[in-house]
């Protein structure tokens, strides 16, 4: 049907920040809204797509028509994301954290006095987007990874294609400015960076950037017969 091109079609998007305890009061976080990955999730849900979202914290609500899980970290939400599987797209939108705690405290860490800080240790946390793009088995015929950056926009996102091993990436210039820039903004630019070349969008609200990119997303599903 015409005004339904992804009928039939399983898209997993991925959205907002995740949280890593560091005890049972405590986290790091990121200042990601999953505004861009609910708007996508509702795009793509318009355009007919079943759609499955893997939400980490945030306060937007659940898009309407869309199958939302709700997740913490960034290993729940690469577990939901493979349980979510088959899909013939997947958005990763999400603003995973490269890193959590080794060995979260099982109580709350306290002071004791003496002025002695603790050491937080890291680990790296899976890259989600990555080990969806280099699937054996099962890989979404169109995997799309964001990158936020702050300079060298399209340099960095055309390094990221090649090392996430993903289809597409949708870079934007999150800005460095004290304001936060375009986190938690409802107004996005964004670069298409693909293996054919670049598409760069004008500046457009995040609802402007998830309707354009659905139906990007669905003229591809229909194009490469996916
Ligand atoms: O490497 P970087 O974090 O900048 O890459 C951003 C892209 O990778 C986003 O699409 C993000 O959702 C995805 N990603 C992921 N899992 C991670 C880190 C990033 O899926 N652990």
């Amino acid at each position: 049907e015409a005004n339904r091109p992804l009928d039939g079609r399983h898209v997993i998007v991925t959205s907002g920040p995740t949280h890593e305890p560091i005890d049972p009061v405590r986290y790091i976080a990121n200042r990601s809204s999953g505004k861009q990955g609910h708007a996508l999730a509702a795009a793509l849900a318009r355009l007919g797509a079943r759609v499955t979202l893997v939400s980490g914290p945030v306060t937007e609500p659940d898009p309407t028509g869309v199958q939302t899980i709700h997740v913490e970290t960034a290993r729940d939400m690469a577990q939901a994301v493979e349980d979510a599987l088959p899909a013939s797209v997947a958005v990763c939108a999400a603003a995973v954290a490269d890193w959590r705690v080794d060995g979260e405290a099982g109580q709350k860490i306290k002071k004791d006095g003496s002025g002695a800080v603790p050491t937080l240790s890291l680990v790296e946390n899976p890259d989600i987007l990555a080990s969806l793009s280099r699937r054996n088995q099962g890989r979404p015929a169109l995997v799309i990874g964001f990158a936020a950056e702050t300079e060298k926009v399209v340099d960095h996102a055309r390094a990221k294609l090649a090392r996430k091993g993903c289809d597409w990436i949708v870079a934007n210039d999150v800005g460095s400015g004290p304001d936060g820039g375009v986190m938690g903004s409802t107004d996005n630019t964004v670069h298409i960076v693909t293996g054919e070349g670049i598409e760069s969008w004008p500046k457009l609200s995040k609802i402007e950037v998830a309707a354009r990119l659905a139906a990007r997303i669905a003229l591809t599903v229909k194009e490469r017969n996916i």
